[in-house]
């Protein structure tokens, strides 16, 4: 498979087809070369993890066990977190919906992904979509005073957030929001889906109790995602999946089981180890490389897309909190009078150009941003869904401006 551009480091080139422009990497990023590199090294290897005495299978659960390592280390994990494999962000936080003490509130706001908003119990709070971030944390520190006041201070609370929306790519102030959490003896999780890939996330630095990331947003294919976080609800947590691995007792009467503390008592049966593997050498190469300077080309890229859009005269972006807040290499926006799944398909078939269209699996958020554009520019000809443009590693302005010519001859 060719490397379809060259970022500073090969580890860091990605995968892809010569002609075809993937401006989709909100939804799953390609393939980075040392995930593809590092799957193929471990191979001709490949046997059982935590199962077998073989020499394969012993590389292989020290390679399992060396990956949770490297993407703890990456995500900022404390020495007694527990780093949990899972199929993806999904997976991550419905684990932890899961694992919630009885009688937690979880407080979310109403911008959030469908897998932030749905897995929390029924009682959840969810705030409205907030104008900017600090309005983001003056409604959270309002909300957690209510809740405190009116409810038993004992039980627990969890702020549910994003670091980066996955519609308009804005940032999120997460480090703020973790203050007024723990100001308010609530915990923490970040959404780090759709921010990870673009910069550096760090658990301590960052403040949050738990992150939850996926694999194929972060260059490593091969389904593996990840639960950073505090050990205590999830050690006392009923196992997520029953079954080989998550035990440490099974005796002959139905209920007599002892379960396993640790990430084991939560990935019950063989786990992945080539999504773990693969998701390691991603962070890893990140580690390496030079983040500020991939951010700045990033930002570029970002800047000139954005203004490319901002001239094309039927073309309005969505956003929440204004032209100008930080925001990571995601647009969204409408081609006014046009469908969105028409010009979808017909950027694809006429351009080769592959980007995203719909709700973006935020259809609270994204059908206010469409409501918001719609009274912001007066127009009633605005589709009732949304098109989105996602670059990282291995965008190009050449790529950028395949795509601003292609809307302009189909606007
Ligand atoms: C912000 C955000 N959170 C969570 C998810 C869910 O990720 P996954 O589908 O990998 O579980 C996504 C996916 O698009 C996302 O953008």
């Amino acid at each position: 498979m060719p490397a379809l551009a060259s970022p500073p480091s090969a580890a860091l080139d990605v995968l892809g087809v010569p002609g075809e422009i993937n401006l989709d990497y909100a939804a799953t990023a390609p393939c980075a070369r040392a995930a593809a590199d590092a799957v193929t090294e471990l191979l001709p290897w490949y046997a059982s993890v935590h199962r077998g005495a073989g020499a394969l299978s012993r590389r292989c659960t020290l390679a399992y066990e060396r990956a949770r390592q490297t993407v703890g280390d990456f995500l900022g994990a404390r020495a007694d977190d527990h780093v949990v494999f899972t199929r993806n962000t999904t997976d991550a936080l419905n684990l932890l919906a899961r694992s919630l003490p009885a009688g937690t509130t979880v407080v979310t706001f109403a911008g959030e992904h469908h897998a932030n908003l749905l897995p929390w119990p029924r009682g959840s709070v969810r705030l409205p979509v907030p104008a900017d971030p600090a309005a983001a944390v003056r409604a959270l520190a309002a909300a957690l005073s209510e809740l405190r006041r009116d409810s038993n201070p004992a039980l627990p609370v969890l702020v549910a957030v994003t670091g980066a929306s996955n519609v308009t790519g804005e940032l999120w102030p997460v480090a703020e929001l973790a203050r007024v959490a723990h100001r308010y003896g609530a915990r923490i999780v970040l959404d780090a889906a759709q921010l990870a890939p673009h910069a550096p996330v760090d658990r301590q630095a960052l403040d949050v109790d738990y992150l939850a990331v996926s694999g194929h947003k972060l260059y490593a294919p091969f389904g593996a995602g990840v639960l950073v976080g505090r050990a205590d609800w999830l050690d006392a947590a009923p196992p997520y999946l029953a079954g080989g691995g998550a035990t440490s007792h099974v005796g002959p009467a139905t209920h007599d089981v002892a379960w396993t503390t640790g990430p084991a008592r939560h990935e019950g049966g063989t786990p992945n180890l080539l999504g773990a593997v693969a998701l390691a050498a991603v962070c890893a190469a990140l580690t390496d490389a030079d983040r500020v300077a991939l951010a700045a080309h990033e930002q570029a890229l970002l800047a000139r897309l954005r203004a490319g859009l901002a001239a094309l005269p039927h073309v309005v972006e969505l956003r929440t909190f204004g032209p100008d807040a930080p925001r990571v290499g995601i647009v969204s926006f409408v081609v006014a009078g046009q469908d969105s799944a028409t010009v979808a398909a017909r950027l694809a078939a006429e351009h080769h150009i592959g980007v995203r269209d719909g709700l973006f699996c935020a259809h609270p958020l994204a059908r206010r941003l469409l409501d918001e554009a719609a009274t912001r520019t007066g127009r009633r000809d605005l589709p009732s869904t949304a098109l989105r443009a996602s670059i990282g590693l291995g965008s190009t302005a050449a790529q950028v401006d395949r795509l601003l010519a292609a809307l302009a001859e189909v606007a």
